[in-house]
């Protein structure tokens, strides 16, 4: 079959015989398009795939690059995915997500993971995963967690506890706004202007605080960085059966939050994600499934899996999120649900 490209020559015999390619063929210029396997890769175009980083090469240009004989090493884990000498902010690690999330930071290798959370002391929970992560073996000291009391609705206090990171660190690469609440039933037709209030005091100015902390710091030092929401499946789909307005609505800001931070800052290499979990038994939800015996095969029934999930089962992504491997995600929403949305 020939149809050349330029939207002169298709002859009407073509077009009677090929409409959808001549068709096609008539919005082109009269340059001849050449097939993929007629193009080779070229430096012009491929400066346009931005700095690469301090180890490339890795992956198929490492191999192609590599001089017959020398050493062949893996950098998947030791560099895309290695937090090494980074420094984080986490909100809500005192326990439940949070904290599952900062010790993954740290087992990745981040130098500093500083957790933020309403009590005054850490938990013992807490305690005893900072004295785990110190002998540790292969962290070498590293992958300390400090514990900062602080309340996340409090803008001035979140961005002094951002800089003093800043000052006692010399750098800030990722932040994961974690700290939520989820408030019992009420009826969205009652639900009191108060209550509605305090929801998105947490769930919302909080989270925008928190990233503002780190942000600001991520832009004082110029090294780009990952910022983490933690969402929820609730900002994109209604829980069957609960009446959780005020919730869900947090939620879906959170959503718009990070698409609109993305976009403000990706200049600045400092990429705004969102990671939405599905039903994670933790305190938060022990709430209800403890209470209610019914609710646990209920909600597993509502995914493919059968099952509820594990916090541990975050580690993988939001490390993913949080380094490298994830470079050229920003603006995205990370759904860790057991397929909950698929049905
Ligand atoms: N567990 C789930 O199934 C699930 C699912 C989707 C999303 N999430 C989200 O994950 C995040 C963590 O939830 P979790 O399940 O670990 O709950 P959790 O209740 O175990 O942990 C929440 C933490 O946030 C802290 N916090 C609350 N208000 C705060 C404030 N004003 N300032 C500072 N810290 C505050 C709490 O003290 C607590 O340590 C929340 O944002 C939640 O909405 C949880």
């Amino acid at each position: 079959m020939f149809l050349r490209t330029s939207s002169a020559s298709i002859s009407r015999a073509a077009l009677r015989r090929y409409p959808f390619q001549a068709a096609r063929a008539s919005f082109a210029t009269t340059r001849t398009l050449r097939s993929a396997d007629d193009s080779p890769l070229n430096e012009k175009n491929l400066k346009g795939t931005g700095p690469q980083p301090a180890y490339a090469p890795v992956g198929v240009n490492a191999a192609l690059q590599a001089a017959p004989a020398t050493p062949a090493k893996p950098t998947l884990f030791s560099h895309e995915f290695s937090l090494a000498d980074r420094v984080a902010l986490v909100s809500g690690a005192n326990r439940g997500l949070g904290l599952e999330m900062a010790m993954a930071l740290a087992e990745a290798g981040a130098r500093a993971v500083y957790c933020v959370d309403l009590p005054k002391e850490p938990s013992e929970e807490w305690k005893k995963v900072k004295e785990y992560l110190g002998r540790m073996e292969g962290l070498a000291g590293e992958g300390r967690l400090e514990y900062v009391s602080a309340d996340v609705r409090d803008q001035e206090l979140m961005w002094k506890i951002g800089e003093n990171i800043g000052h006692t660190e010399g750098r800030m690469d990722v932040c994961i706004a974690a700290a939520g609440v989820l408030k019992t039933h009420t009826s969205c037709l009652e639900y009191p202007a108060r209550q509605f209030q305090s929801v998105m005091d947490i769930n919302v100015n909080g989270v925008l605080f928190t990233a503002q902390a780190a942000g600001r710091q991520m832009d004082r030092f110029g090294n780009g960085g990952s910022i983490i929401l933690i969402a929820s499946m609730s900002g994109s789909i209604t829980n069957k059966d609960h009446a959780w307005v005020s919730y869900n609505t947090s939620k879906s800001a959170v959503l718009q939050m990070a698409r609109s931070m993305a976009c403000e800052l990706g200049p600045k290499r400092i990429r705004v994600n969102t990671l939405s979990p599905g039903h994670i038994y933790t305190n938060m939800t022990a709430a209800y499934l403890d209470t209610q015996p019914h609710l646990l095969e209920k909600w597993a029934n509502l995914n493919p899996m059968g099952r509820i999930g594990r916090p541990d089962e975050l580690r993988g992504v939001v490390t993913w999120l949080a380094s490298d491997a994830s470079s050229f995600c920003t603006g995205s929403d990370v759904l860790v649900s057991g397929g909950h949305h698929a049905w």
